[in-house]
């Protein structure tokens, strides 16, 4: 396994979870009255999607996606493939999608088009980290926990190739290890 070296930290868990208030309030005064389901994108976003989801006032209710387009490196496949387990009715219900990240927007963009077919009131995105300078497509990311730089993240649920999830801060590789891969 190569050794990859880890940056400084760039938000804390303290950070985050401070964070993860201020947006959950919100969403709280949004959907004051509404019936929600929030939709947990695996596996990047647990630890983000705990912090909202302890903090939310609103009748919830939640259940669990896996979509990717990333598999060993750091350059999105451009290839979505989901694991949709749609247990949960999303018929005329608001839906928040909660993302650990926003890159291209490849992912969600297909994965909200594949909800939108169960035909929900809304759906909604509530991302801990936007890269809104990598953005191919148009997607908007409604609550966005932190704005960050061109950099490849790790920890708080963020991985390369599995590792560096537990970390409980987020962090990125160092420059040297992104150019060598
Ligand atoms: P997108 O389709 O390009 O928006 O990529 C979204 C997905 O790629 C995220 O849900 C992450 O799983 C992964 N991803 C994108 N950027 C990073 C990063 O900097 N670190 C770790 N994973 C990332």
């Amino acid at each position: 396994m190569s050794e990859q070296k880890i940056g400084k930290v760039l938000y804390s868990q303290t950070d985050i979870t401070k964070r993860a208030k201020e947006i959950a309030a919100q969403i709280n005064k949004d959907y004051d009255g509404e019936d929600l389901i929030l939709l947990c994108t695996l596996k990047g976003s647990v630890l983000w999607f705990a912090d909202i989801l302890k903090n939310i006032t609103v009748d919830t209710k939640i259940d669990f996606v896996s979509a990717s387009s990333y598999g060993a490196s750091k350059t999105s496949s451009g290839v979505v493939k989901i694991k949709f387990d749609p247990e949960i009715n999303m018929y005329n219900s608001h839906v928040i999608v909660v993302e650990d990240i926003v890159d291209t927007g490849n992912t969600l963009k297909y994965l909200l088009a594949k909800l939108e077919e169960r035909g929900p009131k809304s759906v909604k995105v509530c991302t801990m980290l936007n890269k809104e300078s990598r953005r191919t497509t148009d997607l908007h990311a409604d609550y966005v926990g932190f704005e960050i730089d061109d950099l490849f993240v790790i920890g708080y649920g963020l991985d390369f190739d599995q590792r560096f999830r537990e970390l409980p801060y987020i962090s990125y590789l160092e420059e040297d290890d992104v150019e060598a891969l």
